[in-house]
Parts: structure tokens; sequence; C-alpha cells
């Protein structure tokens, strides 16, 4: 188990980052939410909506808070794949071994996420359904993030209210996305925009 801080705030930092340099998906925000009066944005109502969800899956994908895992075999152990010339078969991990699971290689996998990895396109969302294993934006399994339901409510209020007011959002930094890598992922030069 582990806790850390700001992860919402750094999944938030990040959407601001793709959606001030893909402007076609703000302009759809505001067109969802601009007529919604703010007693109105339930949990439910912010939870039901596609759109948020599609864009919050597709910045961890893209950036992923906890990018990577460690585990160490306390025993010998036999992975059922990754061995063999092909990866396919068993693969054996020595007690003492450090296993790296690494959740940015994860999920730039073309054959559950599309050929177009490397872009930033929340709609393919609509069209794939990668499997528990498949996506980690939240962890998986027992050790998923426990806050999750808390933190996609959180995030999709701020961006719903924000996308409210906010008109146009337009990137001020000319520099790619740079990752700043401790226990957590951030943004290494934040989030520079420009609203109004
Ligand atoms: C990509 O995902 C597929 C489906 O889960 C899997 O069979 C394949 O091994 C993955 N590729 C790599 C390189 O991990």
């Amino acid at each position: 188990m582990m806790a850390a801080q700001d992860t919402t705030s750094e999944l938030l930092t990040n959407a601001l980052f793709l959606l001030a340099r893909h402007p076609s998906y703000w302009d759809q925000l505001r067109a969802e939410f601009v007529d919604i009066p703010e007693d109105r944005l339930s949990a439910e109502k912010l939870m039901g909506s596609s759109l948020i969800a599609n864009i919050l899956h597709e910045t961890l994908r893209l950036h992923p808070i906890f990018p990577l895992l460690g585990r160490l075999a306390l025993r010998d152990t036999v992975l059922p794949v990754g061995g063999g010339p092909n990866h396919g078969r068993p693969i054996f991990v020595q007690k003492g071994s450090m296993v790296v699971l690494a959740y940015y290689a994860l999920h730039r996998n073309r054959s559950v996420f599309g050929d177009d990895i490397d872009e930033f396109r929340p709609e393919r969302w609509n069209s794939i359904k990668p499997e528990q294993w498949e996506f980690m934006g939240s962890g998986g399994g027992n050790r998923a993030r426990l806050g999750q339901k808390k933190a996609t409510v959180e995030a999709a209020f701020v961006l719903a209210r924000l996308a409210q007011s906010i008109g146009t959002l337009e990137s001020r930094d000319s520099q790619d996305w740079k990752g700043e890598l401790k226990l957590t992922c951030k943004s290494a030069n934040g989030c520079k925009v420009a609203m109004y």
C-alpha cells in the first residue's frame, strides 16, 4: 500500500496540458456543461459523462501517475509468460530478483489501444475495452487505488467548472511533455496555459 500526495492535481495538470493542445475537446466539454447550474453537477452526472471519463482515461494512459511498480520475488517463481524467443513461454524469476512493471509501456500496446498510441485521442475509449491488467491507470486487483471514485469525481468537477467559465484554453508552452519521476511521475514543466 502506498499513499502519495497531489495525484489528483497531477492528473488535472496533465489533462489541462493535453486539452490546451487539443482545443476541440475543450469545445466539447463546454458544449456539454456550459448550461448546467453548479447545484446540478452531481457526482452521478459527472461520473456519467463519457466525454470526461474518456479524457481522464486517455490522460492516465499517456501519462500514468504511477508509471512503474516494482516487486521483489520472495521465493523462486515461474511467471506464465515472458520467456522464450517470443516472450510467450513461462519465465523463471529467481528468489531475490526485482521485477519492474512499466505501465508507460503497457499503455502503448498497439494491439490493445490501436496504432496511434502516442496521440491524445479520448474517443478511442468508445471503441476499446482494455482488460483489467491491460490498463493500469488506477492500478488493479486488490491494490487498486482506494480513492479512485473520489479522485475521478474531483477531477471531473474541476474540469466541468473550468469548462463552464473558460471560453478558450491555449497552451503557452512550446516544449513537449516531460516527466519528473519520484514516487509518482508528474509534468516536469507544470502546465503553462492561457485561459480567457
Ligand atoms: C499486447 O497486448 C496483448 C493483448 O493483451 C498481449 O497478448 C501482448 O503480449 C501485448 N504485447 C506486449 C509487447 O506486451
